[in-house]
């Protein structure tokens, strides 16, 4: 019996074993090239999500393919915690892209882990420094995924519903983010002042103890995609720098080029004391993890953090190396800056016909398009929004929907898109936009 089920290919295609809760729906993904995904049936879908953010490189980027198969006959696996050229490699080239500024590097599995450790890394540092408290300041709207801490620095409530305590780490405060478009402020650099300032409220009102810790996203993406006005960023770092607050940057979904830049903060010359990594680093394997600056990456003792897979996974580490080479050689973080700039124009084009684009926003390959019933009151249209996203699938153009209304269309694709496919598929999105007049 156990035998005759082992052997049986393919028992639960659909997923009726797999606890619910993930989104996952048809069709059946078998395939993917470059910016291109293959359903069972054969049908091929340009993919604006990337997985979602995941394949920057491209589906199966055969230099990916090959180093992970190269290593797959060498070594899958470290047996425990000794060295690893791959390991120390890697960690010395994420190094040098910060000239050695976040010289220390921890490798982990997802992007939540990255976080986790991160924050964990940041509370050893206050204890070692004599620090009053373990406070932690995050944006509303921001998200840092779903266990237990980073679902608590989650600034969407909805996400944390029926949760209890396990969605609510103590010690978290969450400030304003700097959300232009739905702020009601006229002038972006007063919005952004007034937003830096508003972190002073956050620890004089509602922080218990002391703050140790700020996390954010450079860019909120999951949350809506949200450009910071330009004086945002510098005015935080100089309230994180006056308070001793440790600045992280979860850069899980902005970093690695996706931006136009290798990681979002280098937009404004931040200077962050850690940034969290995953997604992108591992062209399609799992792989994450933090850099952080010297002082702050020696503060954990021996035994403090460790992860099974995290340094010993040598595919994930054979990848992360592709995945360097890659963007190097083929100058992804510029190809993003340049297809961002052309995708952006072309939707921002379709708003002068398309009223119920309220909003496009982007920087690189990081794009944002919000829906509204009415441009004046900017009532959020999330029924459209799934209506695009629907029908653009069924033509064969996969998107995300995101954001707390629902209402965002996210276009996140590979940075190996083509001018080609940016304008098929801002024809496919008018094409979608002009047969939804009843939606
Ligand atoms: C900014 C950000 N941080 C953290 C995460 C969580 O990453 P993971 O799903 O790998 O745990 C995500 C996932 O989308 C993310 O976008």
């Amino acid at each position: 019996m156990t035998q005759a089920v082992l052997s049986k290919p393919h028992a639960d295609p659909m997923g009726e074993h797999l606890v619910p809760g993930s989104n996952i729906s048809n069709p059946v993904m078998i395939e993917g090239c470059a910016c291109e995904v293959t359903d069972s049936e054969g049908r091929t879908y340009l993919d604006l999500e990337a997985g979602p953010g995941v394949v920057s490189v491209g589906h199966c980027h055969p230099r990916v393919v090959s180093a992970i198969r190269e290593q797959a006959g060498k070594l899958l696996q470290g047996p425990g915690r000794y060295y690893s050229t791959l390991t120390s490699g890697l960690a010395g080239r994420i190094a040098a892209l910060s000239d050695n500024r976040l010289s220390r590097v921890f490798f982990a599995n997802s992007g939540a882990e990255a976080n986790e450790g991160a924050i964990k890394l940041s509370f050893k540092h206050a204890t070692k420094t004599h620090r009053q408290g373990y406070g932690v300041i995050a944006l509303e709207h921001g998200f840092h995924g779903r266990l237990s801490l980073p679902l608590s620095l989650t600034g969407n409530a909805a996400r944390k519903k029926g949760f209890g305590p396990y969605s609510a780490f103590p010690g978290i405060v969450h400030a304003p983010a700097p959300y232009f478009y739905r702020s009601g402020a006229k002038n972006e650099l007063d919005f952004g002042a007034a937003c830096a300032r508003s972190l002073e409220d956050a620890i004089k009102t509602r922080a218990a103890g002391e703050i140790v810790t700020m996390i954010a996203e450079p860019i909120i993406c999951v949350g809506g995609v949200f450009i910071p006005p330009a004086n945002y960023w510098p005015e935080v770092q100089e309230f994180c720098r006056k308070h001793r607050i440790t600045l992280i940057f979860d850069e899980v979904f902005s970093g690695w080029g996706r931006t136009g830049r290798m990681f979002a903060h280098e937009h404004w010359d931040l200077e962050p004391d850690a940034v969290t990594f995953a997604k992108a680093i591992g062209g399609g394997v799992p792989l994450g993890g933090f850099m952080a600056t010297e002082t702050l990456g020696t503060a954990f003792d021996e035994g403090d953090h460790f992860t099974t897979f995290g340094s010993n996974n040598q595919i994930g580490m054979a990848a992360g190396h592709a995945v360097l080479d890659i963007l190097a050689e083929e100058r992804l973080a510029d190809q993003a800056a340049e297809m961002g700039k052309r995708f952006v124009a072309g939707l921002k084009q379709l708003a002068i016909t398309h009223k119920a684009i309220g909003d496009v926003r982007g920087l690189g390959l990081m794009i944002g398009v919000e829906f509204v019933k009415d441009r004046e009151t900017k009532e959020p249209h999330p029924a459209l929004t799934a209506y695009v996203q629907k029908t653009l699938r069924a033509r064969g153009v996969l998107v995300s929907t995101t954001g707390v209304h629902g209402c965002v269309l996210r276009l996140t694709p590979p940075l190996v898109i083509t001018a080609d496919q940016i304008d098929h598929a801002i024809a496919e999105i008018d094409a979608v936009l002009h047969g939804a007049a009843n939606v």
